[in-house]
């Protein structure tokens, strides 16, 4: 087979264990061609593509970000975004394409399938926040960073008899959050899923304070909502404007919370914003091997026929669902997750 690929959506350690584990499964084992698109979807409308081969991605595997660039380009958004596709399909002469990424490359992927194109879903994100599968790639890396981040800002907060709230990533999902914040060992866990009480909050701090633990580390997911006058909760968002697939630019929360921390307490509080540290660099082991396992699942998948699938991980199995029950809705922190974080905080996380 001729195969395209391509990688959408906010970079991620792992997409090039992915890439190299398809070129070389594919091309040793199939016999397969392969051509990178470059910068997601953009790259297959403007039929902007690289030849992979095995001397292509002899290197990448411990190198974070993608070979093949991405971007947020949602390619179904333009009126003749599916014509192009086409077309570039025809003139590279593929029979498949194979898209990594999060839920927005998947459900350009899913709606491309419904047209008739015969494409392959691999899941990328380091929010973990895909249905229908147990983790992302990308994931475990962005934990590790954050984990280390929070063990630093540990030792400098008790120094000092501070507050520090640490904003961490994740979107409209708190599993950043919950896993860095309970391997951190935070005094207090902030997520998307359950809106700031910022009463609970400041009376945590203080009773800590009381018993003589004179600092204290609160971990806040970006996308974590706080009460916005008589509407409800909101979001604190970082820019105006929404990208292609309509998402806003979220980020600002630790610093709001900071002032409010102080304000309240009367403790010295500062925000420590992690952002796109996160992303960046070397994918950890783990995220190497679950690339791995799933570029040579999503080949696989392309050469048993079963297009408009994606793959995805289910206890310690690579297994495949169908792209659309992966972008029918967001994975959100869980029950059990909540009770692991619950058994070691001082309050429960309301
Ligand atoms: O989806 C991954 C992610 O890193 C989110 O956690 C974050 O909200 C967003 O991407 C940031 O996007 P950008 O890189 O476009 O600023």
């Amino acid at each position: 087979m001729k195969i395209g690929l391509l990688t959408g959506g906010g970079d991620c350690p792992g997409l090039n264990a992915v890439i190299r584990a398809v070129v070389r499964k594919g091309t040793n084992f199939y016999g397969d061609q392969f051509v990178g698109f470059l910068e997601g979807w953009r790259g297959v409308l403007d039929n902007k593509a690289i030849t992979l081969d095995l001397a292509a991605v002899e290197k990448i595997l411990p190198i974070g970000g993608t070979m093949l660039r991405t971007s947020r380009t949602n390619a179904t958004k333009q009126p003749d975004g599916l014509a192009r596709i086409q077309a570039t399909l025809k003139a590279q002469n593929l029979d498949a394409l194979i898209a990594i990424g999060g839920d927005d490359t998947l459900g350009v992927a899913k709606k491309l399938n419904d047209a008739g194109v015969k494409v392959v879903g691999c899941p990328k994100t380091i929010d973990n926040d895909l249905a229908g599968t147990d983790f992302t790639f990308g994931f475990d890396t962005a934990v590790g960073i954050a984990t280390e981040c929070i063990d630093r800002l540990h030792t400098t907060a008790e120094s000092h008899n501070r507050v520090i709230v640490v904003e961490v990533m994740g979107r409209d999902a708190g599993w950043i959050a919950m896993y860095a914040g309970i391997a951190g060992g935070a005094d207090v866990i902030l997520v998307p899923e359950r809106p700031i009480n910022l009463d609970a909050v400041c009376s945590t701090i203080k009773q800590q304070h009381d018993r003589g633990r004179l600092y204290s580390i609160v971990v806040v997911a970006e996308g974590a909502k706080v009460a916005a006058g008589g509407s409800g909760e909101a979001n604190v968002l970082a820019a105006g404007g929404v990208d292609e697939f309509g998402h806003a630019r979220l980020g600002g929360i630790g610093n709001l919370l900071a002032s409010e921390i102080e304000k309240r307490t009367g403790y010295e509080t500062r925000a420590a914003v992690l952002g796109h540290v996160q992303r960046g660099g070397t994918p950890s082991a783990f995220d190497r091997v679950l690339g791995t396992r799933y570029g040579l699942g999503a080949i696989d998948l392309a050469h048993s026929g079963k297009f408009g699938q994606m793959v995805s991980l289910k206890g310690n199995k690579i297994t495949s669902i169908p792209l659309a029950e992966a972008v029918a809705s967001n994975r959100r922190v869980d029950q059990d997750l909540f009770d692991v974080a619950e058994g070691v905080l001082d309050k429960p996380l309301k």
